[in-house]
């Protein structure tokens, strides 16, 4: 499947100008992604936590080109204001899928983006804005040549396309929970798109809390190009990969029965290994902060000491998601404001929690 299709290519030129608006959210990955090949595609399955509160607005306004040309013409605003510098990077990936939607290069282009969260919360944004935009390009070909009616088919296309944007903004186009990558006995798993989590998962996760303390607003030090980057020559590659596959299928299947605590150690030995493979990494680098290790240890005696199901999970980089169910968000609350919000950046965090896919404005 690669979606190469001539024949979308606008016959006139009297098509009326038009807008599209989607509100995309970010995810966590439970099981993360970390290494790749080829075009974007992942070295193990992951699955994720889809976000709510975290997400992307993006308007994408199209008219007939005035100047006819082979190029993207395009226009990109971010908070209202104009960005070159990521208008050229969004020129680039559209481009890119001029093969795949060749009525891109037939118009004048603008988009408008913004996130929910402050630029500077340390908060990664592409997950977020590139299944946005992938939604967007899946609605206007389905405006423009109505070829993609169907729920399914047209959340697997932007699932694929915003796989070629990031990696994991694949897995953002689906409620509560994704995942991406072929994985034995999962029927329809796939590298090149994130499939729907939703039937297989027990009502707990649909009310999950992940509270993002911040820890510091800083940019990543490395980027995950960088990173994955790293993956293709570890020592310890290929015994990641496998660890990844069966931390999935020990995931699914406590996402099927609301076994929190498998959930919640999986979660965890992702995330540090996550953290531990750079560090072993050539050349080796560390993204977390000792606040980070103080944090984990706070919500790891908040457990021994209540018993209750709370657990963390990182990204790459030093910010703390706490994962934990609607039922004791009292009891977590009242750590997260009295004991870990002074270890956080200015104090902040983020409340969000599992949500309900992206949405046509
Ligand atoms: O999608 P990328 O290339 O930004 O990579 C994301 C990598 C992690 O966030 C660390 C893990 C994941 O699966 O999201």
């Amino acid at each position: 499947m690669d979606y190469i299709n001539p024949k979308l290519v606008l016959e006139t030129a009297d098509l009326e100008p038009g807008e599209i608006t989607w509100k995309s959210p970010s995810n966590l990955a439970i099981v993360k992604y970390w290494g790749k090949y080829g075009d974007q595609l992942p070295k193990n399955p992951s699955i994720s936590l889809t976000l709510e509160n975290a997400f992307t607005q993006t308007t994408l306004f199209y008219r007939p080109k005035e100047v006819p040309g082979p190029d993207i013409s395009l226009e990109f605003f971010f908070n209202e204001e104009p960005q070159p510098a990521f208008g050229e990077k969004v020129q680039k990936y559209l481009a890119r899928l001029v093969p795949i939607f060749p009525f891109l290069s037939q118009l004048d282009l603008e988009i408008h983006s913004q996130n929910s969260f402050p630029h500077s919360a340390g908060i990664a944004s592409s997950a977020s804005s590139m299944s946005a935009l992938a939604l967007c390009l899946c609605s206007l070909e389905d405006q423009l040549f109505q070829t993609l009616s169907e729920d399914e088919a047209f959340d697997q296309k932007a699932s694929f396309i915003a796989r070629l944007g990031s990696g994991s903004a694949c897995r953002s186009v689906y409620p509560y929970m994704a995942m991406w990558g072929q994985q034995s006995g999962v029927s329809g798993s796939s590298d090149l798109h994130a499939i729907p989590m939703e039937e297989n998962i027990h009502e707990v996760y649909k009310t999950l809390h992940d509270d993002i303390l911040i820890v510091s607003r800083k940019e990543k030090a490395v980027s995950s190009t960088t990173g994955h980057a790293l993956m293709d020559q570890h020592p310890f590659a290929e015994a990641r990969f496998n660890q990844a596959k069966q931390n999935t299928h020990f995931l699914m299947e406590a996402l099927t029965n609301g076994d929190l605590e498998t959930f919640g150690r999986i979660a965890e030995n992702e995330a540090l290994t996550l953290h531990a493979l750079m560090m072993a990494s050539n050349p080796g680098f560390f993204l977390i902060h000792p606040n980070t290790l103080t944090i984990i240890e706070k919500v790891r005696q908040f457990r021994e000491e209540t018993k209750h199901p709370v657990y963390f999970s990182l990204d790459a980089g030093p910010n703390l998601h706490l994962l934990y169910p609607e039922s004791i968000i009292h009891d977590v609350r009242f750590l997260v404001e009295t004991e870990l919000t002074p270890l956080c950046e200015d104090g902040y965090y983020l409340p969000d929690w599992a949500g309900e896919g992206p949405e046509q404005l």
